[in-house]
Formats: structure tokens, sequence, C-alpha cells
């Protein structure tokens, strides 16, 4: 059976990891699918995030990384995958992330999310604090991998 983890990735955290760790152990294949948002300001591009979470996911044999854009209920159809994976870390999450498998079973109706609790370990991190933690000089070493860390450095650099 396989699986479609969705997300920005911008970059990957140790987060995402711990998830994509758990749900490759359970599938027989898992698609890491990057969000292609041309209205985000993202601060890698696709093929940046993608080189990173392919350096991050070596040791996992069943992992595979795509982008999309659009909607990620006509990408499901198209990898003929009916299972999206999705991390709950604080209660927060629960009211967005319940609305958005909701809208994605009204778009495909054999489409089920898979809500896995995060890591306690990772359960307040975030893309976007590492990126504001970087940005004032901040230590991300335990949030993200070393090519990441060193990815962002050059760009809060330029
Ligand atoms: O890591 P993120 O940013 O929380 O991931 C959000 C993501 C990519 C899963 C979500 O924004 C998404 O699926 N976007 C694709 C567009 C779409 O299908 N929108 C309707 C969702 S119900």
């Amino acid at each position: 059976m396989k699986i479609i983890y969705p997300g920005s990735f911008d970059p990957i955290t140790y987060g995402h990891l711990d998830i994509i760790e758990r749900i490759s152990k359970k599938f027989n294949k898992v698609y890491v699918a990057i969000l292609n948002n041309k209205n985000k300001n993202s601060l890698f591009t696709i093929e940046e995030r993608k080189k990173i979470i392919l350096d991050s996911c070596k040791h996992l044999n069943n992992v595979e990384v795509v982008s999309f854009s659009g909607l990620l209920a006509d990408f499901a159809k198209e990898l003929d995958c009916n299972l999206i994976a999705r991390g709950l870390r604080e209660v927060s999450d629960y009211e967005k992330e319940v609305q958005m498998a909701l809208m994605n079973k009204e778009l495909y109706s054999d489409l089920e999310t898979l809500f896995l609790v995060s890591n306690y370990k990772y359960s307040f991190l975030s893309s976007s604090l590492v990126k504001e933690i970087i940005s004032f000089g901040g230590d991300i070493d335990k949030f993200v991998s070393p090519m990441a860390v060193q990815m962002m450095k050059e760009k809060y650099s330029e």
C-alpha cells in the first residue's frame, strides 16, 4: 500500500523526517509531495527542497520525492494513491487539518487522511520558526539536517 506525505517542506525539518521514517516502516511506498505554490514566498526552490529531502531520506529505500501544483486531491488521483499522511503537533493543528481532510474527501471521495501524532520532541517545531531563528542568528542544528543548515546559512548571507 502507498501513501502521500504532502507539505511545503521549506525546508524539511526533523519533525517531518520523523513522520516519513514512521510511515516508511508501515507502507510499501511513500511519496513525499512538495507543494509548488507560486503565490507563496518560499525560501527554497522546489529543486533545492527536493535535494534536501533526498539527502535526509537517503537511508529509506521506499521513499520517492515528487512535486505538485494545484489540488492535492487531483495529484493523489494522478498517483493512483488514496491515502494522505499528516502529522498533528499541537491542538491548534487539529482544526485546520480536519477541515483539509474533509475537503479532500469531498473532492475525491475515496481519499482518506491518516493522522500521526508528532513526536513530542518535535511538537513545537515548524519550518517557519526555523527560518525565523536562523534569520536572527540562532542555532538550528537540532531542528534540520546539516545540508539544510548550510543551505539556509547561504540564503541568509545573500
Ligand atoms: O506543510 P504545509 O504547508 O502545512 O502543507 C499544506 C499542504 C501542502 C498539504 C496543503 O496546503 C495542500 O494540500 N495544498 C494543495 C492545494 C489543495 O489541495 N488545497 C485544498 C486543500 S483541502
